[in-house]
């Protein structure tokens, strides 16, 4: 039975990757923060709370890093860990910088030092594309960060190249573009939406508050894009490879998915600052537009492309943004109802 290790396994991603590595039989160990007790939300939502094993671990302190690894001797490593919130990214730089570079290096050196067998996913990001001119974005196309969220990923991706070209440490990066589901933080907007769209309509929330409309995304089905990642780190040479749709989707476009999904007729009226959206049936209010919930610097437009991991190891998405966005907003009209606020 081969023995898998992931960082950051109660978020999204780490969550639904323990649940498909269980599901093969694989032992999951998940590497958690010391100090502070686990958010096992939605480990228990998906029912394997019990099934994984959690090694409490400080990963940007390399004696803690490298005596866990050193203990657990584990064939594969998927580090998931990170500051994932872009925005947060310009309020908390050290912080960021700490967990998203610092801990990959960590782990690095574990390995280079011990020299321990094992494969390594390492989670970058599209954000490190930026403000690119290029679309779709491939493994070639040029990075140009905006944000120090950004900055981060790119260098625990260039680190990442740096010790499997001087180290022939198995390390493969996968660049995944957005990717949601019923398990997104709701501070990431489309499960901002879609939670407060589902509150609106069971409880009478207020209206959603947002920020850019405008910025596009390639945004994906979270289960799938695990999938993929299972399949870069068991490829036989490691590598890089991006996961997306190549479809791209504005924040106001997946607003109005989600609001007729949730039930509503929306309609946009306005523009800048004072535009907004009403159901067209009730006239309520649905969404505002806040200046609050704009970033210093935004990336404007991701649009991914996958032929390189269609081509080689045969990924490609399956759920399409319609299945995914329905049922966010079911799962969320079910939380609203139940009358006890998200647990993730
Ligand atoms: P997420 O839901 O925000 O989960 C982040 C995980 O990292 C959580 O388990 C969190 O632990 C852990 N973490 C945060 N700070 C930590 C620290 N200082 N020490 C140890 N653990 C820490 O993120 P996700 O959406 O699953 O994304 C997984 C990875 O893929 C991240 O590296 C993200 O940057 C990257 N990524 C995500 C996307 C996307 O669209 N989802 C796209 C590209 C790349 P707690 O639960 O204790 O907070
Ligand atoms: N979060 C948020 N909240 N974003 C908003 C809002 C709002 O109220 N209003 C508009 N937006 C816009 C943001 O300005 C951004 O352009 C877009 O919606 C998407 O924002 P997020 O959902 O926060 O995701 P992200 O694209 O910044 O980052 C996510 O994807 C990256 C991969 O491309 C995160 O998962 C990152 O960790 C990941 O690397």
């Amino acid at each position: 039975m081969s023995k898998v290790l992931i960082t950051g396994i109660t978020g999204q991603d780490g969550a639904y990757l323990a649940h498909e590595l269980l599901a093969k039989d694989y032992e999951v160990v998940g590497a958690i923060r010391l100090g502070s007790p686990p958010k096992m939300g939605r480990l228990d939502k998906l029912g394997i709370a019990d099934k994984v094993r959690l090694v409490p671990v400080e990963l940007t302190d390399f004696s803690s890093a490298s005596a866990v690894l050193r203990h657990e001797r584990v064939d594969y490593i998927y580090n998931l860990a990170a500051q994932s919130y872009v925005a947060g990214s310009f309020e908390y730089p050290h912080l960021t910088s700490e967990i998203n570079y610092q801990g990959l290096l960590n782990i690095l050196e574990a390995i280079k030092i011990d020299g321990l067998e094992c494969s390594i996913y390492q989670a970058s990001s599209a954000e490190m594309y930026g403000d690119t001119l290029s679309d779709p974005q491939n493994e070639d196309t040029p990075f140009n960060p905006m944000s120090p969220y950004a900055v981060t990923k790119a260098a625990a991706h260039h680190l990442g190249r740096v010790y499997r070209a001087s180290h022939g440490i198995k390390v493969s990066n996968g660049i995944l573009f957005n990717h949601e589901s019923e398990l997104r933080g709701i501070g990431f907007v489309t499960r901002k939406i879609t939670s407060e769209l589902a509150s609106i309509r069971e409880c009478a929330g207020p209206a959603v508050r947002l920020g850019n409309l405008a910025a596009v995304r390639d945004w994906g089905y979270a289960p799938d894009y695990v999938h993929g990642m299972i399949m870069i780190n068991e490829a036989k040479i490691a590598s890089d490879y991006v996961l997306a749709t190549n479809t791209v989707t504005s924040v106001r476009d997946f607003f109005k998915a989600s609001a007729v999904a949730a039930g509503f007729s929306p309609v946009f009226e306005g523009d800048g600052l004072n535009e907004r959206c009403i159901c067209k049936n009730t006239s309520k209010l649905l969404c505002e537009v806040d200046e609050k919930y704009f970033r210093p610097s935004d990336v404007s437009y991701l649009r991914g492309d996958y032929s390189k991991i269609e081509k080689e190891l045969g990924w490609c998405p399956t759920t399409s943004l319609e299945t995914m966005t329905e049922r966010m907003i079911i799962s969320d009209i079910e939380i609203a109802r139940s009358g006890y606020p998200p647990s993730f």
